[in-house]
């Protein structure tokens, strides 16, 4: 949410948004299909993606090989081996359905879709099939001589995950074919999980105390991706194919031909396949499909419309991303009409109070909702928002429904008005502390750092998988160890003892219920481990607003350890260089803004910035820290690798009592993680003597240890803070006991100062 909350918000400058963008969704991509733990919804994420399209469009050169809109995801995960496909296996490109709004149809880009096709083929009615389009995971089965091969993941799209022992385990998947099969056939398809088994898997998971799964897409790919087979053959999984890739075998002209094929082999093929032969009935069956999917009994998120002839198919073609051939129309979330009963208030994580929508409730989109969130003030006072009201809510094939608007024509007389913080009186609900506003936000906050309602989710997110993975540590326990008293804050947990954790009580006073020692020898061993865990998982399991794991890694680059963070120069430097930058941009004498204003006195001052720009930049500079880019037509612009406004919020956030009381907790615990990926940041642009050298720096040196940093830098190498296999030597100093000892275990070489000076000065190794 802190990622998607800063993509809300209107950056000026669009190359920095865009960049902002193409990390958001590579790490949502990286969250999809290789974690399966989405942190967004689809709809979500189909509006980043689309962003990152609309500036593409606006500019091309922003471009690269990277861009996620170049990329198919990437599911590949650890612990499987790698099969490469004969055949790619591509995406398929969106095309959204719309509110029909102003002389616009709701499916123009279908149409266009049609007509591009049409245009390619130069036919005015090219034969199309229209199918579901099943939201489940894409795999790959490889029949050689009418026997089960092997069975992949899409991957990154030319490498895939075997899968072949799990998938061995589905009933729907044959294993061996009936005979006159051909010699090669590569059926690709869906594994997906039906609906009813879906609800039926996660209450039985609810009773045994196991975490629901958000959606049967969720469900499926982390099914698939066990290493457990045995588990998997207890998962309700099945199959459906949807195509094809390398094939030996009779000519097959169509979808037809396929079908039939795939029928004598016993392959279930995905269905209904509506066939449509102009433009028309193309726009029927479109809409047919999408009352047909809602009674199929598994999720889908929208119509795939494929070329029908194999060898047109052929002669269009595909791009790196997607073939020409296809198009996925995406549906309009279902909308239903309900009753706004009340509204309560929420404090979330970081003390934001969220208002949420409670509702006489309906069935949509598979599920019964009760309750919706209202995001905010603002969106109930621009949506006019009663209480009492009729309201149209949808669900966008995700969990959290939202309010799409009032049904004015129906608000009753006597609809109550709402105002968030009239309601609260002013106050956090969950401790009374006064709330406020952060300036140019819209969300309102809970002052308290120490708040209970924070406490819960501060540590129930510090302990969850994207922070410090912390084993059976969820929100029932967080709840009773601060209700109890046990803890304040998350930091609290690394001072209980496994006695007191043990006897923590779950139930109720009458009805006690005991964590238990062995639950709790576990949580303390994973906490003990998470003392080692690296600085970017600490950073994110701090949940700062708009610090995000992604953002913390990028952050982690530029830091060796949390105690370097603590007195980072590079944050105050980054913030400092932006006020410069925008001052000096401001005095541009061409801007509108300067008219009629002494260009001398302009250009002047904007030359005793520069310098100071300079000046501030520079050891930066030389490190590839960071770059000014060249003056273009909006000025001066700083490639900021941690973002304009992550890195105010975490300055801000270190530099508060609530920072700094983490920051000196840590030390207190004798916690002082250390980067992961601090070798990963730019300073690989400088080319030197030490260009592709590693090293790491211990004891004292005849100069600070920055400044030696700096020369090893300026020289083309790299150093970081600890020894791994990739250290090519440690510079040792004086004294540096530990890392010798380490070094010399690895068989790293250990040279002293005045040989690394020579180094940098000739390229001869000493
Ligand atoms: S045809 C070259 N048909 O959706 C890709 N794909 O979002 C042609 N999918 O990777 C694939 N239902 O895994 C096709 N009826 C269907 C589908 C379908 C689901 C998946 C497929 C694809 C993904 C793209």
């Amino acid at each position: 949410m802190d990622l998607f909350e800063y993509a809300d918000q209107q950056t000026p400058d669009e190359r920095e948004r865009y960049e902002e963008l193409c990390r958001v969704v590579r790490h949502n991509n990286e969250l999809y299909y290789a974690k399966a733990t989405p942190e967004i919804t689809d709809a979500e994420y189909d509006r980043l993606y689309r962003e990152i399209e609309e500036i593409e469009t606006r500019h091309p050169e922003y471009r690269t090989a990277e861009s996620p809109t170049q990329r198919v995801g990437n599911d590949l995960a650890e612990g499987f081996a790698k099969i490469k496909h004969p055949v790619p296996m591509l995406s398929i490109d969106d095309v959204f359905e719309h509110m029909p709004a102003n002389g616009q149809e709701s499916d123009e880009e279908l149409v266009d879709f049609y007509e591009r096709l049409c245009q390619a083929l130069d036919d005015p009615s090219p034969h199309v099939v229209v199918e579901p389009k099943i939201d489940g995971c894409a795999v790959t089965l490889m029949y050689r001589n009418g026997k089960l091969a092997y069975a992949a993941t899409r991957g990154d799209g030319s490498v895939g995950d075997d899968i072949t022992a799990n998938v061995r385990t589905i009933r729907s998947v044959p294993q061996q074919l009936p005979a006159g099969a051909p010699k090669t056939l590569e059926v690709r398809g869906e594994i997906y999980m039906p609906l009813a088994e879906f609800g039926a898997l996660n209450a039985q998971r609810d009773a045994e105390g196991l975490p629901a799964f958000a959606n049967p897409r969720n469900a499926t790919a982390g099914t698939i991706k066990l290493l457990d087979s045995a588990e998997v053959a207890r998962r309700p999984l099945r199959f459906l194919a949807h195509g094809m890739g390398a094939y030996d075998g009779e000519t097959l002209r169509n979808m037809d031909d396929y079908e039939r094929l795939l029928t004598s082999m016993q392959i279930p093929y995905n269905k209904p396949v509506l066939h449509a032969h102009n433009l028309e009935e193309l726009r029927a069956a479109a809409k047919k499909m999408d009352t047909l999917r809602r009674g199929l009994g598994f999720g889908t998120d929208g119509a795939v419309v494929k070329l029908n002839d194999f060898a047109r198919r052929d002669a269009l073609g595909a791009t790196a991303r997607a073939p020409r051939w296809a198009a996925a129309f995406k549906y309009l979330p279902e909308q239903k009409e309900t009753t706004l009963l009340g509204i309560t208030v929420q404090v979330g994580r970081t003390g934001v109070l969220t208002p949420v929508a409670q509702l006489s409730p309906v069935f949509i989109s598979g599920s019964t909702v009760s309750r919706a969130t209202l995001h905010n003030q603002d969106e109930i006072a621009r949506k006019d928002i009663r209480i009492g009201d009729t309201v149209l809510i949808e669900k966008a094939g995700e969990i959290i429904p939202s309010v799409v608007k009032v049904i004015e024509a129906k608000r009753p007389s006597d609809a109550i008005p709402y105002q968030l913080t009239d309601a609260v009186g002013g106050v956090c609900p969950s401790c009374g502390a006064p709330i406020a506003q952060e300036e140019g936000q819209v969300a309102w906050r809970c002052t308290n750092f120490a708040c209970p309602a924070q406490a819960v989710t501060r540590t129930t997110y510090f302990c969850s998988r994207t922070a410090l993975d912390i084993e059976n540590l969820g929100g029932v326990v967080a709840e009773a160890l601060v209700n109890t008293g046990m803890i304040h804050t998350p930091l609290d947990l690394f001072v209980l003892t496994q006695t007191e954790l043990g006897a923590l009580n779950l139930g109720t006073a009458d009805e006690p219920r005991r964590f238990g020692e062995k639950n709790a020898a576990k949580a303390i061993d994973s906490l003990e481990k998470a003392r080692s865990l690296p600085l970017e998982r600490w950073i994110t399991a701090f949940g700062i607003p708009s610090i995000g794991s992604v953002t913390a890694r990028e952050v982690a680059k530029y830091h060796r350890d949390m105690q370097e963070l603590a007195n980072s120069s590079y944050l105050c430097t980054l913030v400092e260089l932006e006020d410069a930058i925008a001052r000096y941009n401001k005095l541009n004498p061409g801007s509108p803004a300067n008219k009629g204003k002494d260009k001398t006195v302009l250009e002047e001052k904007r030359a005793e910035l520069l310098r100071n720009i300079r000046q501030i930049s520079e050891p930066y500079a030389a490190r590839g820290y960071l770059a000014t880019e060249p003056e273009g037509k909006n000025g001066l612009h700083l490639v900021n690798p941690i973002g304009t406004v992550s890195c105010r919020k975490l300055k801000a956030y270190l530099d508060s009592a609530a920072g700094q009381h983490v920051l000196t907790t840590l030390q207190r615990l004798g916690i002082n993680p250390v980067s992961d990926c601090y070798a990963e940041n730019r300073m690989t642009g400088v080319q030197g003597p030490l260009t592709g050298l590693c090293f790491v720096l211990t004891g004292s040196l005849s100069v600070p240890r920055d400044e030696m940093e700096r020369r090893i830098a300026a020289a083309g190498g790299k150093s970081v803070a600890s020894i791994t296999k990739k250290t090519n030597y440690l510079v040792a100093g004086n004294g540096g006991g530990s890392k010798r000892e380490k070094a010399a275990a690895l068989g790293i070489p250990i040279i002293d100062e005045a040989t690394l000076l020579r180094m940098i000065q000739s390229p001869n190794t000493p």
